[in-house]
Parts: C-alpha cells; sequence; structure tokens
C-alpha cells in the first residue's frame, strides 16, 4: 500500500499549469529553457487530457488556453482605470536641455535623477491583473477607451497569464508595447510573399495588423512579442524608483528591458544617448528613439501632466535613415513559387552605413498608391536589417519625362501568362517550368539551410538549368561527370568536387530535405519541427490536416500547405526519385542520439560578434548537432557566449553574469575536445 495522500485531479492540473507557465517563462521570456520541446509537448498533452476529463476545473488563464477560440465579431471597448497619456518628443539635445531645465525649475531644487530606456516602435497595450490574473489587454485607443484584444494578448507567450508573486498585487495596469522581432517579420513577409498576400510595411504595421485580427488562432501563429515598462492605477503596491518598478515587474516574470541608463544631468544623459544609439541594433525590437524619465516617482505629482503628457517623461526621436535618390528601373523577379516581384533598382546610395542599389517594390498595389513611376527622384529608408524600401515620391522634382509602371501580364523570364488568384494581391508565373521559378527552386534545394550541396553554387545552377541538364531538384542526383566538366569554367577537377558535394547531401539529416523541398511557408524550423514528429518523408506524407495542426508551431496556413504540396503527383514522383537515387528520407538515428548525448546537450549558448570561420547560421547549427541549445540574448541561465569581432552589449551582460565566453577558436577546440 502506498501511504502517500493520492494527488487529486485538481491538484494535478494546478501543478502542470504552474510547472508549464513556468517552462513557457524559461522558453521565451529568459531564452533559456531547462527542458526539450518534446518534453514540453508533452506535459502540455497531458494538461489538455486532464482538462478534457474534468471540464469543471477548466480556466481561462490555463496554458492551453493560448491558442486561441472561436473569433470575435468585434472588439468590445473598455475604459482604462488611469488613462494612457501620450509622451511629448524631442528631436535634438537642445529641446532635451530644455526639458532638464524645466524638470529642476519645477523640483525647486530638490534631488533628482533620470532613467534612459529604449523607445519602442510596437503598439501601445495595457494588460490588468486582478489578484495575479490576467484578466484584460486593452489597446491604446484615443488614451481613455481601447480595444478589448485579451484573446489575441493570451497567444503571446513571453507574457505571463498570472503574475510570479506569492501575493500579488489586487490590482495592476501593466503597460508597455507589443512588437514584431525583425526576424520574425521578415519570415513572416518572406511567406506572405510566396502565398500571393500583400506583406506589411514594416515590424511596426505588422504587430498592428496582427493584434487587430479577430481570430485568436491566427494571432497565435504571428511572431509576436512585447515589453512592459509602466504601470497604470495598482493597488495594493507602490513603487519608489522607476528601476523599482522594472525590477518589479521583471520578478513577475514580465519581459523588460535588458538594459537600462540610470543618469543624472544633462552629461549623464548625453552620454547615455549615445550608448543606447550605439548598442540598438541588438535589441529584438525596432528603436525609434529613447525614453527619458525621472526616477523618483514621488516626484510624479509635483510635475503633473499636461492634457497629452507627463511632465516626468520625455521621448528623444531619432530621424529614420532616409537618403534621395532615383528610380532607374523596375525589374521583375520571379521567386519560387512562381511570384513575380516588382524590384525598384536604385541609382547606388548610402544609408545607414550600406550601399541601397535595389529595394523591394512588393508588388503593384504598393506601386499605385505610392505613385512611383520610373525616372522619380525617390526617399528612401533603411532600418537595421529591414530590406530598404521607398518611403514617398519627390513628385514636385518630376520633369514629366517620368514613366507609370504597369505589371507585365507575362513571366519576363519564360513567356508565360502572368495571373492573378483569387483573393491574391500578387502575378504569378503559371509555368511549373519556368527557368526562373527551376533556378530558384533548385539553389533553394542546395542552399546551406536545406541540402547545403557544397560545389553547387547560383552560377552553376543556372548554367544546369538553361542546359536542360535540371527540371526538378532530383535531377541534381543523376548530374554526370561529362555534363558537368562540358560546361563552361568547368573543369574535370571542379566537376569531380561538385559530384562529391552531391554523394556527401544523400546522407543528410531528414529536416534538410523537408526544408529544400520548398514547401510554401515552411522554413528550417519548422522543417526540425516535423522531423521530430514524424521519423520518415513518407510517414509525413500520409499525414492529414488535423494531425498536422495538432503539432505545436505547426498552424492551419501551414499544416495545409504541407499536406497539399506533398499530395501534389509531381512532388510525390520528386521525392520518389530523390528516395531511389539513395536521398536519405528518413530521421537518421544519430540526428536523435546527437541531441540526447551531445556534447552541449542540456546547454544553452549565446552567439554575438562577428564570426571570420562560419556564419552564424553554422554555428548555430553546430550547437544543434552537439545537442545544445542557441537564444539570443544573455541571461544567467546562458552556458556560454561565443564572442566573435565587435561582440557588444551581450559579452558585457555576459560579464557581469559571469557567463563563460568562448572565442570563436576555443569554441571549435572545445567541440573537439
Ligand atoms: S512610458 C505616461 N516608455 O511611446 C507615459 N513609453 O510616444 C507612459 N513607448 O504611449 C509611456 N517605449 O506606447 C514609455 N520605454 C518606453 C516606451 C514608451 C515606447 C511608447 C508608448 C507611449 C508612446 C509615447
Amino acid at each position: 500500500m502506498n501511504d502517500l495522500p493520492l494527488e487529486t485531479p485538481e491538484d494535478q492540473i494546478l501543478a502542470l499549469r504552474r510547472d508549464i507557465e513556468r517552462h513557457t517563462y524559461l522558453y521565451y521570456t529568459k531564452a533559456a529553457p531547462e527542458i526539450t520541446d518534446r518534453e514540453f509537448d508533452a506535459m502540455l498533452a497531458s494538461l489538455e487530457v486532464l482538462e478534457k476529463e474534468h471540464p469543471e476545473l477548466s480556466d481561462i488563464n490555463s496554458p492551453t488556453q493560448r491558442v486561441g477560440g472561436a473569433p470575435l465579431d468585434a472588439f468590445s471597448q473598455v475604459s482604462h482605470a488611469q488613462p494612457m497619456l501620450s509622451l511629448a518628443n524631442t528631436y535634438d539635445r537642445d529641446e532635451l536641455a530644455e526639458f532638464d531645465n524645466r524638470v529642476k525649475k519645477l523640483l525647486g531644487g530638490a534631488p533628482y535623477a533620470y532613467v534612459l530606456e529604449p523607445k519602442v516602435d510596437g503598439v501601445a497595450i495595457s494588460l490588468t491583473y486582478e489578484n495575479g490574473k490576467l484578466t484584460t489587454a486593452v489597446t491604446r485607443g484615443d488614451g481613455r477607451t481601447g480595444d478589448d484584444v485579451t484573446a489575441n494578448i493570451r497567444t503571446i507567450r513571453s507574457i505571463p497569464l498570472l503574475l510570479h508573486s506569492d501575493a500579488p498585487p489586487k490590482h495592476i495596469e501593466i503597460r508597455g508595447e507589443v512588437y514584431m522581432s525583425v526576424s520574425g517579420f521578415n519570415t513572416l513577409n518572406e511567406t506572405r510573399e510566396q502565398a500571393g498576400l500583400a506583406p506589411f510595411a514594416n515590424p511596426r504595421n505588422a504587430a498592428a495588423g496582427s493584434l487587430k485580427l479577430l481570430d485568436a488562432s491566427t494571432v497565435a501563429q504571428r511572431p509576436l512579442d512585447a515589453v512592459f515598462y509602466a504601470v497604470g492605477a495598482c493597488e495594493g503596491i507602490t513603487f519608489e524608483t522607476h528601476v523599482a518598478l522594472t525590477e518589479q515587474l521583471h520578478a513577475f516574470h514580465m519581459k523588460t528591458f535588458t538594459r537600462q541608463w540610470p543618469c543624472a544631468g544633462m552629461d549623464g544623459l548625453n552620454h547615455a544617448l549615445d550608448d543606447l544609439l550605439e548598442h540598438q541594433a541588438e535589441f529584438d525590437y525596432q528603436i525609434d528613439g529613447a525614453v527619458i524619465k525621472v526616477n523618483q516617482v514621488a516626484h510624479y505629482a509635483e510635475l503633473g501632466a499636461t492634457a497629452k503628457s507627463p511632465r516626468w517623461a520625455i521621448s528623444y526621436k531619432y530621424e529614420p535613415e532616409q537618403a534621395t535618390t532615383r528610380l532607374k528601373a523596375i525589374t521583375i523577379q520571379v521567386g519560387r513559387t512562381g511570384v513575380l516581384t516588382p524590384v525598384a533598382e536604385l541609382e547606388p546610395v548610402q544609408v545607414a552605413g550600406t550601399t541601397v542599389s535595389r529595394a523591394t517594390l512588393h508588388n503593384e498595389d504598393e506601386i499605385r498608391r505610392k505613385d512611383i513611376r520610373v525616372g522619380d527622384s525617390v526617399i528612401i529608408e533603411k532600418a537595421g536589417e529591414i530590406i530598404p524600401a521607398i518611403v514617398r515620391v519627390l513628385v514636385e522634382q518630376r520633369s514629366g519625362d517620368e514613366q507609370p509602371f504597369h505589371m507585365p501580364n507575362s513571366c519576363p523570364t519564360c513567356g508565360m501568362p502572368a495571373e492573378k488568384r483569387e483573393g491574391e494581391v500578387a502575378y504569378r508565373c503559371v509555368n511549373l517550368q519556368c527557368p526562373a521559378q527551376l533556378k530558384n527552386w533548385v539553389r533553394h534545394f542546395a542552399a546551406r539551410a536545406a541540402m547545403d550541396i557544397e560545389g553547387l553554387g547560383d552560377v552553376l545552377v543556372d548554367q544546369l538549368v538553361d542546359q536542360n541538364c535540371i527540371r526538378d531538384p532530383s535531377d541534381i542526383y543523376s548530374l554526370q561527370q561529362e555534363t558537368l566538366a562540358g560546361l563552361e569554367r568547368m573543369g574535370e577537377k571542379s566537376a569531380i568536387r561538385v559530384l562529391d558535394g552531391v554523394a556527401t547531401s544523400k546522407c543528410r539529416d531528414m529536416w534538410r530535405l523537408i526544408a529544400g523541398l520548398g514547401i510554401p511557408h515552411v522554413g528550417t524550423k519548422a522543417a526540425q519541427t516535423l522531423e521530430s514528429h514524424f521519423a520518415s518523408l513518407a510517414e509525413l506524407a500520409l499525414a492529414d490536416v488535423e494531425t498536422l495542426e495538432g503539432i505545436d508551431e505547426i498552424g492551419p496556413i501551414m499544416a495545409a500547405s504541407i499536406y497539399n504540396f506533398l499530395r501534389d503527383p509531381r512532388i510525390a514522383e520528386m521525392i520518389e526519385r530523390l528516395r531511389s537515387q539513395g536521398v536519405n528520407t528518413e530521421r537518421l538515428p544519430d540526428a536523435v542520439v546527437a541531441k540526447q548525448d551531445g556534447l552541449l546537450s542540456g546547454q544553452t549558448l549565446v552567439i554575438t560578434g562577428t564570426l571570420e570561420t562560419m556564419t552564424r547560421d553554422e554555428a548555430q547549427e553546430l550547437v544543434r548537432q552537439h545537442g545544445g541549445k542557441t537564444a539570443s540574448s544573455v541571461s544567467a541561465k546562458t552556458s556560454f557566449l561565443v564572442a566573435g569581432a565587435k561582440a557588444g552589449s551581450k559579452l558585457a551582460q555576459a560579464e557581469k553574469l559571469n557567463v563563460s565566453i568562448l572565442s570563436e577558436a576555443e569554441f571549435r577546440a572545445h567541440l573537439q575536445s
């Protein structure tokens, strides 16, 4: 007999919810997971089973509810307990000095200090927690009343559904910014363009557009995140300083700024501003300036507020990096899925430290909307790693010779008709054999992030497609040495090298093949997820849409895309040809072994700075192969920081937290030990 008291289902459910929320926090907020994705999925699945068996114990704040329920007809309006004010703006340091003088005067000699923080270019949000439970999430709206977007906000994994605290305040409004990371934004736009949907202009629009969706299950598929920096009305808690306030939010397990600059006086502010500017690329979000706040909360009442903004804080806005240049031509790029994308060919110009000679124009609608004509003088903008874009045309500089643009009604590469599908803004080339599509497809298949075929570069792919030697990626595996050696700029030696690369690629991990197939919406991360759920490509091809959708991280759009792609007879035949030519189509046994018993198993590494002997992707893949994980920010849970040249704040953070730091050479040596 077991004399331990039996756990009730309620105890089990509560314990599971608590554990899952903790692991969600470790993964999404700290970027330092302690368990594998599989273990996490298993916990969530057990909770789902228990909740189904005990519907009376259901709770809207259960982690199982983060996937979104039935779509809404409209958002209801909710009043903010304390209005959401905005901030006055300054654009130069003189204006900032005026702000400092005003504060000094109003405080009549009392000591005060500042805290400088990033100004996040996102969408303002106010979360209400009652006794530690998330009850509502409301957009700013007109400052007094906003849209109730609670269902959408619950899908953001880094936002705690329950505040981490033994004695949470009775009531608190926590304020911050919902954003989309630049990498999430770029991936989202890429998949939208492939699907023929209009891309978002920038991460802020993408975040705002996502938050406005009435269907939370779609929002759950968008790479949204949020960071918090203020409180509104609260009961049962007070703060002496802004720094203490943000520390409390951090202790509640909310995402806060990884860096803040406490400072005093204009010298301190100037220094902090320079430092933020220098480090802005290291944040996950777009920053459009700084926010300067008086640190001592006791001074806020004295300083007061105007109708629109408090007098204890101000924003300092950076001018976006822009340049003026001339649009020489508009060319058409044919993507892997046949989408025709207009591209602006520009007079080369320097912006944000790089020479820009091309900018994406997305689609014809966008060109119409901005009235962009060939020959126009245009203002282009480049922010961080975002692809440069044309902001507007300098209409006043037109000579009259500028030419309006029309999308061609045939593919510029193969001459076959271009068509617009219903509900899409993009034109597509309908020819499945179009050489431009085929070249992109084969390049994608052979790329580093997919089958990684050494020696099969862009020029060679072009030649092979032009000479009809390749009609789909499976033809790579029947290439003959004589064919290769007979091509321009190829000799016996290079032909042998290519064939070696081709042969080596036959034994790659299955996820690389899945990624290389070119399934719309499926990138390397999704391919890896699929590999961990299916032992072979044949098994994946049998999965129905429901099974695919049931996998965490695979949404309805991706599930439908995988299902339809693998049912295309042309694709099925190609996969069969790949298999019969000896290309691995199964999960390799050592893929799992490497994950569990690798040199880096259970460890989380952060890679920063410029590496010399490998790309960032290659370094991440090395970590993965050795069973480790990589994260984008340094925390106390980081096992190692690999620091390349010009490492910045992550290096400083690692030093502060006593995290071991490896140079690139030490990292390589470590893996060989
Ligand atoms: S504090 C009472 N801190 O900028 C003022 N706002 O232009 C409370 N924002 O409405 C806002 N980063 O949406 C604050 N570090 C930061 C911010 C920030 C971005 C947004 C916020 C605000 C707007 C004002």
